[in-house]
Parts: C-alpha cells; sequence; structure tokens
C-alpha cells in the first residue's frame, strides 16, 4: 500500500463515529452501505475505494461450477451468496440509480480433450453426489447453445451460476454508499487503536495516514489482500490472508461484428488441464480469467500469464481471436489457508474481521455485509457464517 496516493482528509471531519470500515473494495463498501442503512455513524477508508482486487475480478457467482473438493462449507455459503444476489442487485440499483449488471443466463462448462472430458465427469459425479443443479450435454448441444465453441468442444456441464459487472458493482456502491451518508476518506489507516490490557484488549479507532485518530467502537477489517498489514493488531488477531495474484484480459466484440454475440452465458472449460473462463457482459465485452499466482505484493500482469490466458480461451472460442484487444489487468485476492472467508468478532472487543474472501467476493459480499451489519447491531453472528470466524487460525477466544 505504501506506493498509493493518500490525500489529506476533510477540515471539519468528526473525530468519531459508531463503525470505522478499513477498505473499500466490494467488501468494505457493502459493509458500510449496510451499516449505514442501520442507522448506524459510518466513515470508510480507503485512498482509492474499488480499485483492489475488486476491479480485477470476473464478477461470476459460481459457487456451482468453482465448487472444489472437500471445501462443502464454503459451497454452502456461495449457493447462500448466489440466492441473495437478485434482491441486493435490485436494492443497490434503487439506492444507488446504477445497474450493477446482473446476468442470468447461466455457465456452460465444457472440456476440450479426452482427459479434461475425464475430470468434467468426475466432477459431474461430485455434484451429483451433492445434489448440485448440472445438465450433461453433449458436445453438439454445447455448439447448439453457444455456436461459436470450437469444434473439438468433448462435452459439457450447464449450471445456473450467473454473473455481476464487477465494476459496475463498485461504482453503484459508492454511489450508494455516499448517498446513504457514509463518510468516505480518501486516506490510508495507518493503525488500528486499542485499549485494556493483553488479556482484554478492546478496539478505541483509528489512526490515519496524516496522524488523524478517529475514535470508534467497532472497526472493520476490509482491506483485502493488504489486511495483515495493518499495524496495532495483537498476533493473534492478524488475520491469516495473504496476496495471490490474478490476471484478466478484457477484450471487446467490434461494433460492426457481423451483427452477433460472439458468446451469450459465461464459459468455463479445462484446457489440457488447465481451468480458463470467459464471461461476456451487455455492451460486448469479453473477460477472459484467470490467473493464480502466488507473488507477493507485485501486481503487475505478466507476458507468460497473458499468453497463456489467450491460448487456452482461443481454444475453447477461436473467435477471440478477431476481439479487439483492450486490456491485461492484474488483482491480489485475499486468500487464506483453507480458500473461505474471515468474518465476525476477533480476538479484539469490537473488531470485526470482514476479509479473506479470495476468489468468492463478488458473489460473497451481500451476505458478508448481512453479516457484519448482525455482528455490530445485535452481536450477532448468523448461521450462515459461522463456520466462517476468524478465531480458527487464531487458537483464542473471544472475550466476553
Ligand atoms: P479489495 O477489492 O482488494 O479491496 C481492498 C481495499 O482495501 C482496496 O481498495 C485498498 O485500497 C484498501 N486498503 C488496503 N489497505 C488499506 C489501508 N491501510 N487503509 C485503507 N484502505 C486500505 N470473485 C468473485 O466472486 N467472482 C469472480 O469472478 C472473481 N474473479 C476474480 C478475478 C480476479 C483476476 C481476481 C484478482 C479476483 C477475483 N475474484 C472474484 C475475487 C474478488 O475480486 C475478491 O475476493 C474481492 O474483490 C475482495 O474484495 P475486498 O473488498 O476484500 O478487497
Ligand atoms: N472466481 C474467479 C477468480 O478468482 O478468478
Amino acid at each position: 500500500m505504501s506506493t498509493r496516493p493518500t490525500s489529506m482528509t476533510a477540515p471539519g471531519l468528526p473525530d468519531s463515529f459508531d463503525v470505522v470500515v478499513v477498505g473499500g473494495g466490494v467488501i468494505g463498501l457493502s459493509c458500510a452501505w449496510r451499516l449505514t442503512e442501520r442507522g448506524l455513524g459510518v466513515a470508510l477508508v480507503d485512498p482509492d475505494p474499488g480499485h483492489g482486487a475488486s476491479w480485477a475480478a470476473a464478477g461470476m457467482l459460481a459457487p456451482t461450477t468453482e465448487a472444489s473438493y472437500g471445501e462443502e462449507s464454503l459451497l454452502r455459503l456461495g449457493l447462500a451468496g448466489a440466492a441473495r444476489w437478485p434482491s441486493y442487485a435490485a436494492e443497490l440499483a434503487a439506492a444507488s440509480g446504477c445497474d450493477p449488471g446482473l446476468r442470468e443466463q447461466g455457465t456452460l462448462v465444457v472440456a476440450h480433450d479426452a482427459g479434461d472430458k475425464a475430470e468434467l465427469d468426475r466432477f459431474a459425479d461430485y455434484g451429483a453426489r451433492l445434489g448440485l443443479r448440472l445438465q450433461s450435454m453433449s458436445g453438439q448441444e454445447c455448439r447448439r447453445l453457444e455456436p461459436m465453441l470450437a469444434p473439438d468442444v468433448r462435452g459439457g456441464l450447464l449450471a445456473a451460476d450467473s454473473s455481476a459487472h464487477n465494476r459496475l458493482t463498485v461504482a453503484a456502491l459508492i454511489a450508494a454508499c455516499e448517498q446513504s451518508g457514509v463518510r468516505m476518506l480518501a486516506t490510508t489507516v495507518e493503525q488500528i487503536e486499542t485499549t485494556g490490557t493483553a488479556a482484554n484488549l478492546r478496539v478505541s479507532g483509528v489512526r490515519l495516514a496524516d496522524g488523524q485518530p478517529l475514535r470508534s467502537e467497532h472497526v472493520v477489517v476490509a482491506a483485502g489482500a493488504w489486511s495483515p498489514l495493518l499495524a496495532g493488531l495483537p498476533e493473534d488477531a492478524v488475520p491469516a490472508v495473504r496476496p495471490v495474484r490474478g490476471t484478466v484480459l478484457r477484450l471487446m466484440t467490434p461494433p460492426d461484428y457481423r451483427g452477433a454475440e460472439v458468446l451469450t452465458r459465461t464459459l468455463r472449460g479445462t484446457v489440457a488441464g488447465a481451468h480458463v473462463y470467459l464471461v461476456p457482459r451487455e455492451d460486448g465485452e469479453v473477460v477472459v480469467g484467470a490467473t493464480m499466482e502466488e507473488a507477493g505484493y507485485d501486481d503487475r500482469p505478466t507476458a507468460g500469464g497473458v499468453w497463456e490466458l489467450l491460448r487456452d480461451a482461443r481454444l475453447l472460442l477461436p473467435v477471440i481471436s478477431e476481439l479487439t484487444f483492450v486490456e491485461a489487468w492484474s488483482g491480489l485476492r485475499p486468500a487464506t489457508p483453507d480458500n473461505a472467508p474471515l468474518v465476525g468478532p476477533t480476538t479484539v472487543a469490537g473488531l470485526v474481521m470482514a476479509t479473506g474472501h479470495g476468489r468468492n467476493g463478488i458473489l460473497l459480499a451481500p451476505v458478508t455485509a448481512d453479516a457484519v451489519a448482525a455482528v455490530v447491531t445485535e452481536d450477532v453472528v448468523p448461521d450462515a457464517l459461522q463456520a466462517f470466524s476468524p478465531l480458527r487460525f487464531s487458537h483464542a477466544q473471544v472475550p466476553a
């Protein structure tokens, strides 16, 4: 974060709030919006809201097609997140006047070679055991749905997974926060402030980059991949988060392109074992993603990453060669040891985690914000989030 710009906070800023939210990605913005709706005075601190991982994302709401063996509790949370999205999108559009771009055309997962097809069949069996709604299709049936698919695609699975436009979503969230009275501060939090003894710590606010203190009885940590870098936390409250770089490409269908959509629903696939996805938007954009790279806090796309994405995506949908190349963009996913988020109270009273959403932050933003609002206003962790306590990595108990 040291390379990010900081600006001084506005004169006349109150020195205390009911809640300070640290970080204005999709998670922090969603939490801040929900908390003000509950009648609380909220400050959100971020030097560049919406431009972390949330800007890089593809926006898939993909609990089913991104399900991983052994991660069934995350799958259940993802399904709850996907079920919450349509009402969340409607509430957000009404509050902000901006449409977050929800598309509910489903997702087609396809296999390229025989090994990929065997893996897809294993995944279909796994999905059937869990009761997931996956419809098996021959290669011909896949091409009937998506006529531009490569002729050698061997078969697929159709799922209900949808997508939202991540950049429109953060724009809508910023507008909703501003219109509902969240105080947006374009600076960084340098330190979390606490009071009390080591055995009985309580959060008392934050200190900003210019040294100004903001007092608050509740602080929500939503600083994405940067969450563990915040100073002032005792060791057992530092979130178990690390950055995992992901690169996506944005391609655009030329306006005169034979009058056709190149893709009508999200397409995912494996090509010689490597995963790739293509997410179409209403305006003709196609997002191609994504790499998974352990590269620390380096968020620059690499030539190799771009090449691999184009190579694999073109094998599934050859027509992408004709699209305009708009950008290659990388973001840092806030990853955890078990790939599941950290949401809820910590060892420091009043300090609430909302981080570690890894590959699913867009999907899980609505349920996370509902949970954080319940924790702050009612001191209750909703059932859906019980399994995702930050304490599972801290070996400590929440103070009474
Ligand atoms: P971020 O969006 O990274 O926001 C963190 C914010 O904290 C930043 O704005 C930063 O400026 C701020 N910050 C950091 N330090 C401080 C500080 N000290 N003081 C104040 N502010 C600070 N998820 C899905 O659900 N579906 C997808 O299809 C999907 N695709 C993805 C594709 C890629 C390539 C990547 C990288 C991620 C993808 N994800 C997807 C994951 C998703 O983007 C993340 O889980 C989500 O954006 C995390 O949101 P966040 O708000 O926690 O973090
Ligand atoms: N969920 C898609 C990604 O993280 O790349």
